[in-house]
């Protein structure tokens, strides 16, 4: 146990080398893996080390008959094999007398409403019983799932009731709007949806049943389960709309878990890509599984008394794996806080981590740089020292907002994982290891043991330390990769695989190879966006704003944001008989609100005659990011029509460089 008053030194730094470094003799005595080595033996066959990792991380009801299968570009891992992922997750750590160790501790955003702690055993209560009222809906091993639920712990049940009875959820941010909803819903072909009546965000509540109803019109949903959260006396239609809490009571308290095949889908999550549409992700159970548990018992170094904070909403990647499964199969203690970071007051998070001792805290540098904002009297009002492990995900960190990290919120004592990973991957594959170091700012690490990534050109040649190139994945890749896009294959192949011929898996990132066999990662090379650590794509947008019906032609660009990384600007061409006013601006904003949600709120509107093409017709993107950051425009005589950069350069207000 740490002691309060002199807490443990996680880390060393090198005294010869500032600004990096290395897990402390403390850290080596605790951690998983210590040896370097291990990078070593599980290249010399990555695939006897993943048999090894599956079998020992995992029950299998049957072993498999071959463990890995590459048809390009078709992984498959643990072929034959069955299991369950509930049952990894739940039953077998109440077999194994578990059942009183905490699952979940839940903190609700009102700071006067209590935490609610389930433990294992209650989690497979829950769980088996919302498993039979799923079935009692009608739903069966195959069918799709919606989930649109806030941060409660139903959610976690809901999820894992799917996986029990093989049926994969589709899960959608609860801050998507209602169109959000509608695109995922129809695609995945969905019957049920659980939603809640609302949530709550800064102490206000959101009608979230409000945007359910309406994304759910002209979808094949039957039947719609509610969760009572917020109260907020929400209209029901009869015959297809049921209390979760009405449903549950009635419900028989064992459910057979299914015996799923490794390569059944576990579960089906959108994600932004370069076309207008979200594209289904498709991850199965096996390999996916294989990659939650072991990534977060080694990267996260999680142990029996830990209390793990992965702050991500369940509706991204990370939240699947590192605030649902990965833990839970670890019989690890979670914690899960369902509102805003600076809800009531900036300490919140810190008020947190004091209270319930957390000891690792995952999270988006966004975050961080908020925080760093905010100030640093709002940390140092609150005792950190329960942290020892600190993690980032999803956007790269700078090393202003790492050193910050490591110092005020780490005390310099714990070591920083930053982890590359994407919703393809289902689970993280760039990091440095907490017992292996060295933790450098802006350099996430090295590929996970049994995983190689390289930095190459453009005819995929692997470059050198010290090189910038594209981020790849080489065979044999990961289990934990995700199988295909859903109903949209010529997509999975032409976005990954066919620009190095199925050699490699194209990750759309650009990188950096760095000394430590580090890889920086520096940002996607595609039209997709993060904003605030969320996953988005600037056709998307361009597709909603083409919508309204003002609009004629719309180009988004990301311009780069001091908090969120990355903000959405906006140049919109307007029909004939509009013009430009404030009202419109305005209403384009809350167009895009309704259509996709708050967090893809343009920063700026800007209206135009014309945008810059070349003379094939394509958008000169290049140029309207510069106008928007004040940078070199270039040549401009080679375009279909120069004389639009004049025009925009009075709209937009461009400086120049300076
Ligand atoms: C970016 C999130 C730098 C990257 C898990 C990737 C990162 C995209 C890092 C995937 C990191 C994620 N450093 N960039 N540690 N982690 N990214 O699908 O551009 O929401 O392609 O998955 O996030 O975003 P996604």
């Amino acid at each position: 146990m740490s002691n309060p008053t002199k807490p443990v030194k996680w880390v060393v730094e090198n005294p010869n080398e500032k600004g990096v470094f290395w897990p402390s003799e403390e850290l080596k005595r605790k951690a998983w893996v210590t040896d370097e080595k291990i990078y070593e033996k599980a290249a010399g066959d990555p695939i006897a080390f993943w048999e090894e990792r599956a079998a020992e991380g995992l029950e299998w009801y049957k072993r498999w008959d071959e463990p890995y299968r590459w048809e390009p570009p078709y992984i498959k891992w643990f072929i034959g094999g069955k299991l369950n992922a509930c049952y990894n997750a739940v039953d077998r750590h109440v077999k194994a007398g578990k059942g009183d160790k905490k699952a979940i501790i839940w903190v609700p955003e009102p700071p006067n409403e209590e935490a609610r702690v389930l433990t294992y055993d209650d989690l497979y209560r829950e769980v088996n019983r919302f498993a039979n009222v799923l079935k009692s809906l009608g739903v069966k091993r195959g069918d799709r799932v919606g989930i649109y639920l806030p941060l409660i712990p139903e959610v976690q049940i809901a999820l894992l009731a799917c996986a029990r009875i093989g049926a994969p959820h589709s899960v959608v941010f609860s801050a998507f709007s209602s169109d959000s909803l509608h695109i995922r819903l129809e695609d995945a072909e969905a019957k049920v949806l659980i939603t809640s009546d609302g949530y709550y965000r800064r102490g206000k509540v959101v009608d979230l049943k409000a945007s359910a109803d309406e994304g759910i019109k002209n979808t094949k949903v039957e039947k719609v389960v509610i969760v009572k959260r917020a109260g907020n006396g929400v209209k029901m239609v009869d015959g297809r709309d049921y209390w979760w809490h009405e449903l549950i009571e009635k419900a028989e308290t064992f459910c057979e878990p299914e015996e799923m095949d490794a390569e059944e889908p576990l579960f089906y999550l959108y994600t932004s890509g370069t076309t207008g549409k979200p594209k289904g992700v498709i991850h199965t159970a096996g390999g996916y599984l294989t990659q939650a548990y072991w990534t977060t018992r080694w990267v996260f170094d999680i142990h029996d008394d830990d209390i793990f904070w992965c702050t991500s909403d369940i509706g991204w990647i990370t939240g699947h794996s590192y605030a649902c499964y990965g833990p839970l199969l670890n019989c690890a203690t979670m914690l899960v806080y369902e509102g805003a970071p600076d809800y009531p007051a900036p300490d919140r998070w810190w008020d947190i981590i004091e209270k319930y001792g957390v000891t690792i805290l995952y999270t988006a540098p966004t975050a961080i740089r908020m925080f760093v904002k905010l100030g640093d009297e709002w940390p140092k009002k609150h005792d950190l020292s329960s942290l020892r492990l600190l993690g980032t995900v999803g956007e790269p960190i700078d090393k202003e907002a790492w050193m910050w990290y490591f110092n005020v919120i780490g005390g310099g004592r714990c070591p920083i994982t930053d982890t590359w990973w994407q919703t393809e991957t289902g689970g993280t594959l760039i990091m440095s290891l907490p017992g292996i170091g060295p933790f450098i700012p802006s350099i996430a690490g090295r590929s996970f043991p049994g995983t190689r990534h390289e930095v190459v050109n453009e005819e995929g040649k692997i470059l050198q330390e010290g090189n910038s190139g594209y981020l790849v994945q080489l065979p044999p890749f990961a289990p934990g990769m995700f199988r295909g896009l859903y109903k949209a294959d010529e997509k999975y192949r032409e976005t990954y695989w066919n620009r190095y011929q199925n050699r490699f898996y194209f990750t759309s990132d650009g990188a950096r190879k760095m000394p430590y066999n580090g890889i920086r990662a520096t940002g996607r090379v595609d039209d997709v966006m993060k904003v605030a650590g969320h996953r988005l794509s600037t056709a998307e947008l361009e597709d909603a704003l083409n919508r309204h019906e003002a609009v004629t032609e719309s180009a988004i660009v990301a311009k780069p944001h001091e908090i969120k990384g990355e903000t959405p600007v906006a140049y919109v061409i307007l029909k004939e008989g509009f013009q430009p006013s404030d009202e419109l601006t305005k209403a384009l904003v809350k167009h895009v609100d309704k259509t996709m949600g708050p967090i893809a709120r343009p920063e700026r509107i800007i209206f135009a005659n014309e945008l810059p093409k070349t003379r094939s017709g394509k958008i000169m993107r290049r140029i309207l990011k510069a106008l928007v950051m004040n940078e070199p425009i270039g040549n401009t005589m080679t375009l279909l029509n120069p004389e639009s950069v004049e025009e925009l350069k009075q709209r937009v207000g461009y400086k120049g460089p300076d």
